[in-house]
């Protein structure tokens, strides 16, 4: 096992928020993995029911839970028809999944300047990645103020709201939740994309913050199509990745 470039874990626990589309799953942590808030793991489980088999399906996973936890989470969708998350949804307390010993990716808060505000925008489970920064004291550091963008399609997706009520009550108005129903009327929020609202201006009314390339640093994640699309929108206002040692404003991770 020491030669494998996975380790074995169990699962410790899960959350099913939307039965047949959204689910939480906790796992153990090997002592000696290591990962940044927005950072993701690989996971992995064997193509049969023989959880005596070696892995052999691979999929992403931004962790949710923070670098100081003991545990590992992640928040996922299942894709009716895919070949990885309908397995991962099945799993119970005690089987085991196999994660691969290296953390991945650059969704991370040290790649902009200390300062300004730190605008988190996300589709779907695009969520995961920014829980554990914001769950994480670094965070809270680096940035004046946090603006959490979430676009679903219906109300019941808008998940994990006991950290955003905590997050309100702790940070304030330092901490700004916009959540995006696209299918579904909420409360007094505009049932617009994500990207109407940047090009229209409307994010910037419902949050009362501008989006200024000097003081703004922006992540995005989830769809590809909406980073896409975002991506030139912001593009055209100023916002661009950062490149040969030059830290840019804006960061991305796609999702598929
Ligand atoms: C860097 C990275 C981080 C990721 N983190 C997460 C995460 O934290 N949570 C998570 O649920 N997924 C995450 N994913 C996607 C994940 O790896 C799997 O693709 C997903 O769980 C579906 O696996 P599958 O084998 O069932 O279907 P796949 O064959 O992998 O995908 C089939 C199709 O399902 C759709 N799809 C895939 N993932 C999603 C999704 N997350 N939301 C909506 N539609 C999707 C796409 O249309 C895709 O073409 C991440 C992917 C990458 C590359
Ligand atoms: N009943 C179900 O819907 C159901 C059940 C089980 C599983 N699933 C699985 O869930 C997957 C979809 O997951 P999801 O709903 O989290 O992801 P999604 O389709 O990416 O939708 C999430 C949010 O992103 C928005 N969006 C999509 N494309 C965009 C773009 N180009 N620009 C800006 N915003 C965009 C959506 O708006 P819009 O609403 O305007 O598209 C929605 O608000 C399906 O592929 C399916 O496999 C669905």
């Amino acid at each position: 096992m020491t030669d494998q470039k996975y380790t074995r874990e169990t699962v410790t626990g899960m959350t099913e928020w939307v039965p047949g589309k959204l689910f939480s799953i906790t796992t153990t942590r090997d002592s000696a993995f290591q990962f940044e808030p927005g950072q993701f793991a690989r996971l992995g489980l064997p193509a049969s029911n023989d959880h005596a088999a070696e892995p052999t399906i691979w999929r992403a996973y931004s962790m949710v839970s923070t670098p100081e936890d003991d545990f590992l989470s992640f928040y996922s969708i299942v894709v009716p028809e895919g070949e990885f998350s309908p397995r991962l949804a099945g799993l119970k307390t005690g089987d085991p999944v196999y994660i691969d010993k290296t953390a991945f990716g650059f969704l991370t808060i040290d790649r902009f300047p200390q300062g300004g505000n730190l605008w988190l925008l996300a589709t779907g489970t695009g969520l995961s990645a920014y829980i554990s920064m914001l769950n994480t004291p670094a965070t809270w550091e680096r940035f004046d103020k946090i603006i959490l963008a979430h676009g679903v399609r219906t109300c019941e997706e808008l998940t994990y709201q006991d950290e955003m009520a905590k997050w309100q009550q702790q940070f304030g108005d330092r901490f700004v939740y916009l959540p995006l129903p696209t299918r579904e009327a909420y409360k007094n929020h505009p049932q617009e994309r994500l990207t109407s609202l940047i090009s229209n201006g409307k994010l910037e009314q419902l949050s009362g913050l501008k989006l200024d390339p000097e003081t703004s640093r922006i992540m995005l994640c989830g769809n590809p199509e909406m980073l896409s699309e975002a991506r030139k929108i912001l593009g055209e206002k100023g916002f661009a990745a950062g490149r040969r040692g030059i830290p840019g404003n804006l960061a991305v991770e796609n999702y598929w």
